[in-house]
């Protein structure tokens, strides 16, 4: 637990009134909705592969948690094959809109209303819309029935669904992959969540989701509003299903996407909020961070104990200890002097490790603090509502935050950035840690004085700062309403902090473009990580740049990871990771993510632990992170853990290519870089609930002990062939569950999927610069026809344009010849030094120097 004590206490009494608030805001919602008029749609003109229309009040207002919107549009735009886009929009252009340099939308431009997958369909009187797939009829969402409501602070639609649905996104979240379908509620407010809870809104905000339909396949929505929201998937009293969206504001945004396949979903999704960042090969190696390292000694004894332990340490965190009284862009002349850090970061160059550092949004508000002077000189921070300079409170005590829509901040960050992390005169970076970007605010109401200490802040008159709380009239022009109440609106959404200027920053408080932090509070993270990646490029041109995200946005993974933030060192917040992983990177667009390794608040156990070790080096990002309440954890403080780890990192950096080509894919397609099953066994119903499993790339299936502290798991393996990863010997998949005992400490179940190429380094390497020195031997795991497939991407593992020199090759074994093919523009010395054929009695094993420079094959008789 990382926040002072002072607002756990408040922390918890905001949990318990919110439980009160949620039964009574529902049960007013039912009674009212049904009131509402409804819109009628007129003035319909349809055009090649768009429609518009004008959508008018159908009655007389029902007002029920704001004002009616008389006037609103409708645009639909059949903008591919595969994708409908959908609008509904206030005529008056008033009501917020995300602005496109925050999350640039891909073209309108269309295809004809015929040539696409998807139909939309509509009813003028009251009006309502279906999606529908053309070849079939099926519809895919449905407001029949029910009718739009639009009002000022209040916005909602509402779809029917099929018994039971199949329904995963909808995050950041803590629960299962699957949704909940009854009495379900995603709420999402991005929020300072110590101890991650369940079923209950987090650090990021997701309004896509999912639906797979077996057979019938998959398809999804993806909303992009900003506002806070309640979304509810439920059902009726008589069994029918639907899924609700209660939002505070903005505009109805959607992109219905056709699938089939879930992995077209994926794709299409990223087709909307961007491609994911293509990461540097550095990231996947195993990196160690602790909350409350004492001093820079420590971090270095950490360094050498790694290696004393034989455990390949790749990357060195430091958290906000190594600042001075904890304020960005200093260092702690005692604790952590910048000679001393400087000798630290060059020695781990030296051996091709790197060192990340902690990069929070608050500014200490103080004018001899010379990045707040400047900064402020340059107007840009954060305003509060009568002008002056909003203040909060957060780790360096009274602060201010960057405003990162005024049009000076991104050059007074990146100077910042520069001047700090200058390469001669200071800290020589490899990437970025961006934290409390919800934004977290430690002052836990609107009467809290963040000039004040923590107990006297409480107490501090609210007549002292009158002005802050005036409301605002915004500018309009799609920045956002008048006269709304901006702290308090009347549909009160399920925030877990209570209202929604709790411990963040106040929701009146307006941007340099005039819009309010009321509708843009979900996007500061995004923008943070924007400008934090922008000023990464300036100061390394040519690398890709490696930021680290706690707060998300719809198209977070275009700047940046993700880790799901506090978790906890426990088997429960162990199992939920394969889940916050799955829906972050197939159902997101989020790939490289993962968890605290080994929890990050309180005591880890030894026997927890080593599973945990395991069980990271199979998900994309892999870091061991602890608070400063809990016990070291680092892998060598045990025997077990340190075996664990050993072997985990071995096989991880021998599948490093591997995951590193399933990485570029994601980044060049939107396909995923870890799979749940049924995108793999898109027709198997048993896999569509699964979220202890998982495919690391989408040849290796994953499937570890969960149970706490057991040695034996029950786990599922398709109607497939696979092989058993670790002793390559083959598994026949029933469809069925099967279990396995005796699993060690030491040990994770893996298994390659019959049917794929794996290429594995021969060798691992104490770093990931060693392990590309390595050759390669090919994996060959033929399928139920005796074939098999796979790829192979390289490039100089770095640049972040590469031009043409990679090397993008394809494996194909027919079941008699390999034939190595494709693109080769990377030049390398690495070659394939052997190929293993599995299927037989015994793998056979062809051992020779094929290069990887130039296309191949040979037959095996
Ligand atoms: C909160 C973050 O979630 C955690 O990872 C970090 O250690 C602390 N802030 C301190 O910076």
């Amino acid at each position: 637990m990382s926040l002072p004590s002072t607002i756990d206490d408040d922390g918890l009494k905001c949990a318990s009134l919110q439980e009160n608030t949620r039964t009574s805001a529902s049960k007013a919602f039912s009674a009212s909705v049904d009131d509402c008029p409804g819109y009628t749609a007129s003035n319909v003109v349809e055009s090649d592969g768009k429609l518009t229309a004008d959508l008018t009040l159908a009655g007389t207002a029902c007002n029920i948690y704001s004002t009616d919107l008389t006037d609103l549009k409708l645009l639909v735009e059949y903008q591919t094959d595969s994708r409908l886009y959908v609008k509904i929009y206030d005529a008056g252009l008033q009501v917020y809109q995300i602005q496109e340099s925050v999350l640039p939308r891909p073209s309108g431009q269309g295809v004809l209303a015929s040539d696409s997958t998807l139909q939309f369909k509509f009813t003028e009187d009251p009006f309502s819309f279906s999606i529908s797939r053309t070849d079939s009829d099926e519809v895919l969402f449905n407001t029949n029935g029910t009718k739009l409501v639009f009002e000022s602070q209040y916005v909602y639609l509402k779809t029917q669904l099929p018994k039971d649905p199949n329904i995963y996104g909808l995050g950041e979240h803590s629960d299962s992959f699957r949704l909940p379908t009854d009495n379900y509620k995603r709420t999402l407010w991005n929020a300072e969540s110590p101890f991650i809870p369940r079923n209950s809104n987090l650090y990021g905000s997701h309004p896509n989701y999912i639906e797979h339909r077996g057979e019938s396949g998959s398809h999804g929505v993806a909303l992009i509003n900003a506002n806070g929201m309640d979304i509810n998937i439920n059902k009726t009293d008589s069994g029918d299903q639907f899924l609700e969206y209660n939002i505070l504001g903005g505009v109805l945004d959607f992109y219905f996407l056709s699938g089939p396949s879930p992995t077209d979903v994926s794709k299409q999704y990223a087709d909307v909020v961007g491609l994911p960042a293509m990461v540097s090969y550095w990231t996947f190696g195993f990196q160690q961070c602790k909350y409350g390292w004492p001093d820079i000694q420590t971090e270095a004894a950490v360094v050498a104990n790694y290696s004393a332990a034989n455990i390949p340490l790749e990357v060195l965190w430091a958290d906000i200890d190594y600042m001075d009284k904890r304020r960005i862009f200093t260092t702690d002349p005692e604790k952590y002097p910048l000679d001393k850090m400087r000798a630290l970061v060059d020695e781990l160059h030296q051996k091709g490790q790197k060192y990340v550092m902690m990069l929070d949004p608050g500014v200490q508000y103080s004018d001899s603090y010379a990045p707040y002077s400047r900064g402020k000189g340059v107007d840009a921070f954060i305003k509060a509502a009568d002008g002056s300079l909003y203040r909060g409170e957060q780790w360096a005590g009274e602060v201010v935050w960057p405003d990162w829509f005024a049009p000076k901040t991104q050059g007074w960050w990146t100077d910042e950035i520069k001047r700090f992390f200058d390469p001669e005169t200071g800290l020589d970076i490899d990437g970025a840690w961006n934290d409390m970007n919800e934004v977290s605010n430690f002052c836990a109401d609107v009467n809290c004085d963040p000039s004040q200490d923590a107990v006297d802040r409480k107490r501090a008159p609210d007549t002292a700062r009158k002005g802050w709380y005036t409301r605002q009239t915004p500018a309009g022009g799609m920045k956002g309403l008048p006269d709304r109440d901006l702290f308090n609106p009347k549909y009160r959404i399920n925030n877990h902090q209570g209202d929604i200027s709790v411990r963040t920053l106040y929701t009146n408080n307006t941007n340099a473009d005039g819009t309010v932090q009321y509708d843009t509070h979900n996007i500061h993270g995004l923008m943070m990580i924007t400008a934090t990646r922008s000023s990464l490029i300036t100061r390394r041109p040519n690398s890709r740049p490696f930021v680290l995200t706690r707060s998300t946005f719809a198209g977070a993974g275009t700047k940046a990871a993700h880790w799901f933030g506090d978790n906890a060192s426990n088997w429960d917040d162990y199992r939920i990771t394969i889940s916050q992983m799955l829906s972050f990177a197939a159902v997101h667009a989020m790939p490289m993510v993962g968890s605290d390794v080994c929890g990050f608040n309180s005591d880890a156990q030894e026997k927890m632990c080593a599973r945990w070790a395991m069980l990271g080096a199979f998900q994309p990002f892999y870091r061991n992170h602890a608070d400063i309440s809990a016990p070291n954890q680092e892998f060598y403080l045990w025997e077990l853990v340190t075996q664990a780890a050993q072997k985990a990192i071995d096989a991880r950096y021998r599948l490093l290519d591997y995951i590193y080509t399933a990485m570029h894919r994601a980044a060049s397609t939107g396909s995923p870089i870890v799979n749940p099953l049924f995108f793999i066994y898109p027709n198997d119903a048993e896999t569509f609930g699964i979220d202890l499993q998982w495919f690391y790339g989408d040849a290796l299936l994953v499937s570890p002990v969960t149970d706490d502290d057991a040695t034996s798991v029950t786990f599922y393996l398709p109607d497939d062939i696979f092989y058993d990863f670790w002793t390559l010997e083959r598994v026949e998949g029933k469809g069925a569950t099967i279990t396995m005992d005796n699993v060690s400490f030491t040990d994770i179940p893996v298994h390659i999927r019959g049917g794929t190429v794996l290429p594995l380094r021969s060798a691992s390497g104490n770093t990931t610069a060693l392990v590309r020195q390595n050759d390669f031997t090919l994996v060959v795991a033929p399928g139920q026809d005796g074939k098999a497939s796979g790829s192979l991407y390289l490039d100089d593992g770095d640049s972040l344009d590469v031009g043409d020199k990679f090397s993008d090759i394809t494996f194909t074994w027919d079941g008699t010849t390999l034939k190595v093919d494709g693109t080769f523009g990377y030049e390398t010395d690495v070659v394939v030094v052997s190929v293993k054929i599995l299927g037989g009695e015994e793998p056979v094993t062809k051992e020779g120097n094929w290069s990887l420079n130039e296309a191949f094959q040979f037959t095996v008789s």
